[in-house]
Order: structure tokens, then sequence, then C-alpha cells
């Protein structure tokens, strides 16, 4: 049988693509290995939203020079985002490399890598770029798809990731997805509705619902338009289905009838990532982000009205064009105002091809990037910490879903598996929770008593019976 290894990087469209290319080469016989030296076939799915993320893809090709010339038959692929943004570039800094093949052309792989078996030389599939043809022409060559699943490759056997939208429109002046993922195509909520159903009928108890503006989903059907929250109380109905999240959400669209689809849907995880990028006018106007710190502290004083128990979380740019201390200082006094569960926080990484690295210039030296997004971290980290340690003694529900990092990395060096052992779950507000139970408990929604929490964590144990008003643990 042929070998396949497969590495993915950056966001959950990337997990669920990668999905996706091992069922199609499952079909064709291909089994996964751990060990890129035993593979046949060496396929990166790849990250362009920074700098970062695509030189390590270059670091990890040019491990991989050696490997290619003792066996020239191994297939060498570059697939994904960065296969969209580079093209040829790829070729030319790794001329090794075999297929390069964009987020929009993936159900060709095992078609591309058979034609380089026999000989055919390097393949390269991309979409048409944003001004490289008719709407519609672009549109069609960005078309992903979705009909085969390979539930090895989910984040869990009861997990998955179920896209309802691809592309996005919004051009953020920093931002490549547009250019690499295309336009924004909301998907048919018969097509989402029957792919939920199979993963319920499948055993699969949590989806999450993935596009880069994914509260903006709209589908249009003659007079019939679904709304995002009418996917929602479609989904709801779902027998089997216990938890539903979505992730990512734009601010603007962060509607009333989203709102109160979350708090009114007993399924819909009370947990919302809307990323703020900036404190500053000035930087969301040179981002176009389309709103204003005013118009995002509304949403967010709405969100916490609307779902009191809801945790919020955001993703910052430090060192964006132009960003000044003051500007970096209301990026500060937000974070401490908002009390975000958590915040991503990115240094500004400028890319050839969008609007920024066009029009603006990458002004803040990279040690004030390093600065900021340090001084970031440490307040978000404060405020997650104070914010996990209110749950010290309260009971939450997890929804198990195995073995802490720790314990997976133990066992797999001891190469023996207990049955009792540390595991890992999430709350129904997306906080992660480890506590001391039995393998048999994953996949199971139980109940943990919270007795310590750091800013990333909550720890606990299994509440397992209730006996007068005192909580009794096994574990
Ligand atoms: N530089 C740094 N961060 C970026 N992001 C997107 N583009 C860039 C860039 N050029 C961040 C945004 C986005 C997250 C996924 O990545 O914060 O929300
Ligand atoms: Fe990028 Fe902005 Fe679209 Fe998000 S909304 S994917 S940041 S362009």
């Amino acid at each position: 049988m042929p070998k396949l290894y497969i590495e993915t990087v950056g966001c959950q469209m990337n997990v669920l693509d990668s999905e996706l290319v091992v069922a199609a080469l499952r079909k064709e016989g291909y089994e996964l290995t751990r060990v890129v030296a035993d593979a046949d076939t060496v396929l990166f799915n790849t990250c362009s939203v920074r700098e970062h993320a695509e030189e390590k893809i270059y670091s990890a090709l040019g491990r991989l020079k050696n490997a290619k010339q003792a066996n020239p038959d191994k297939v060498i692929g570059v697939i994904g985002c960065m296969a969209q943004n580079h093209q040829r570039t790829v070729f030319e800094r790794a001329p090794y490399v075999d297929l390069v093949v964009g987020p929009g052309q993936l159900h060709q792989v095992p078609e591309l890598i058979r034609k380089v078996q026999q000989g055919a030389g390097q393949q390269l599939e991309v979409s048409l770029g944003r001004k490289d043809g008719s709407k519609q022409d672009i549109t069609r060559s960005h078309e992903s798809f979705d009909p085969l699943r390979d539930p090895t490759m989910r984040p869990t056997p009861f997990q998955a990731y179920v896209r309802i939208q691809i592309g996005c429109d919004k051009f953020c002046t920093y931002c490549i997805v547009p250019s690499v993922r295309g336009p924004e195509q909301s998907r048919s909520p018969e097509h989402i509705l029957a792919e939920a159903r199979q993963l319920a009928s499948e055993g699969c108890k949590e989806i999450t619902l993935l596009g880069q503006t994914v509260n903006s989903y709209k589908y249009k059907e003659g007079e019939r338009t679904t709304r995002f929250s009418d996917l929602l109380y479609s989904l709801h109905e779902i027998d089997g289905l216990t938890r539903i999240k979505f992730v990512t959400n734009y601010p603007k669209d962060m509607t009333d009838d989203v709102l109160a689809a979350v708090r009114d849907l007993p399924k819909c995880s009370k947990y919302l990532h809307v990323p703020a990028q900036s404190g500053s006018d000035a930087q969301l106007k040179a981002m176009r982000r389309g709103y204003t710190v005013a118009e995002y502290r509304e949403m967010l004083a709405r969100t916490y009205e609307w779902i009191p128990k809801v945790a919020v979380t955001s993703d910052f740019i430090v060192g964006f064009s132009g960003e000044t201390d003051e500007d970096f200082q209301m990026s500060m006094d937000l974070v401490r105002e908002a009390r975000f569960k958590n915040s991503f926080i990115f240094k500004y990484s400028e890319r050839p091809g969008t609007k920024g690295a066009q029009l603006l210039p990458d002004d803040v030296p990279d040690e004030v990037k390093r600065e900021r997004n340090n001084e970031m971290l440490a307040l978000q980290n404060e405020i997650s910490e104070a914010d996990n340690q209110r749950f010290l003694g309260d009971r939450v529900q997890v929804l198990v879903e195995g073995p802490s990092k720790t314990a997976a990395k133990k066992e797999a060096e001891l190469g023996v598996e207990h049955p009792v052992v540390q595991l890992t779950g999430r709350t129904m507000c997306d906080r992660i929770v480890v506590f001391e139970g039995n393998r048999r408990q994953i996949g199971e929604t139980i109940d943990i008593g919270i007795y310590d929490a750091n800013a990333h964590t909550l720890f606990g144990t299994v509440v397992t019976q209730h006996v007068g008003p005192e909580l009794v643990s096994l574990t």
C-alpha cells in the first residue's frame, strides 16, 4: 500500500481540507504514516496569513531535498493557501517539489499525483486570481469540494468541521485570504444539513461550522433567503448532535437574530470568536475593517446583555502600518475593558498582493511589534486567569475529547495505555478542562467540579454522584 505523510498548518479550514484530501487518497489505496521517511507521498497543507508560516514550509521542504535525491519516486506536494499564493515560486525555491495545488483545486490531488508518477513532470493547479476573469469564472475556479469525509482525520470521531462558506469579500487591507481563498460563497442549506445529518448518524456529537466570516452566511434561492441564524435553528433539530459551534465571526454581522439563536438554542455553544483587530479608529480605518471601535463596543455590550454567560474571544494585530503608541494603548484599553476569554495576538506581517502592502508602509519596527505583542499578551493572560478563577468550586459540563497532551505524550513514549488517564475536554463556552478520568468517558458529556485554574485551563475532578449537599468524586 502506498504511504502518505501529510502535515497541516493554519486554520480549521486547512484541517478540514486535509481530512478531505486524505479521504480521497485513501480511496486510492493510500494509508497514513507519521514518518516522513516512510512516505511515498509527502504533502504540506499550508497557510499564507503570515510570512513566518510560509518560511517554515520552505524550511521543511529544504529538509526533504536529500530524501528526494535518494528516492526520486517520492512525490512531494505543496497544497493549500501558500500554493495558491506562491504558485511557480514554490518550484523555483524548491525545484524538487512535484505538485503545487491551491485550496480550490484539492479534488484534483489524486489525479495530479498519478500524473507525476506517470512521468508528466511538475504539476501546478491553482484557481484564478481575483482579477483574472469574470466574477463567475473566478468563483467557479475556487469551488471547493466537501463530499468525502475521513473520520480518522477529524479532531476526534465525535467532533467534525462543516464548511458553510468559502472565501472572503471583506478585503481587510492586511489580509491575503480574499486572494488565496477567492470570492465569498455560501453553501446551500440543503447540503449543509445533509452533511450534518450524515455526521450525526455516524456518531458525531459536535459540529463546528466554518467560514471566514461565518455569521455573514446568507443563501438566496429564488425568493427564499436563509440567514445564518435560520441555519442554526435547522441544525439544532438534528438528533444526535449535542453541540454546535462556529468560527470566525465578523463584528458587523453580529446581528440580533444571531445573538438570539445562540441564546435560545441549548445546543449552541456560548462561545463567540469575534476579532476586533484593533482598538483604534485610525487603525481600523487603515485596515478597512468596516466598523469603528464604538460600534465594536456596542456589539460587545449587546452580546453580553443578550447572552450573559457568553465567552468572547478576539484577534488583534499589533504594529500594523502607522500604529502609534496611542493607537496601541487604545487596543490595550479595549482588551482591558472587553474581558475577552482569550485573545490571539499577531505581529503585523506584510503580505505582498494585499492593499496594505501596496499602499501602506510596514513602518513599525519589529522590536516595537514584539514589545507590543508581549505587553498585550501579558494583559490578556492576566484577564484570562482572573476570568477562569471565577469557575473555582463550580460544576461544569464537559465534552470529553481524549487524553491530555501530557498524557498522550507519556503514553506514546511508554507504549502503554491505562484505563485511568489524564483527560481533556471543553465546556459549552469552549473552556479547556483537564481532569483524571476513565478512557471510557471519551466522547461523553460529564460533570466536572473545578478546583484550580490558570489562564488557559481549568482543572477538575469527575463528579460521579450527588450525595446530599456535597459533591463526591471517585477519582
Ligand atoms: N499579519 C498579521 N496577522 C494577520 N492576520 C491576518 N492577516 C495578518 C497579517 N498580514 C490575523 C488576523 C486574523 C487572524 C486569523 O490572523 O488577526 O483575524
Ligand atoms: Fe481576512 Fe478580513 Fe476576510 Fe477575515 S474578514 S478573512 S481578516 S479579509
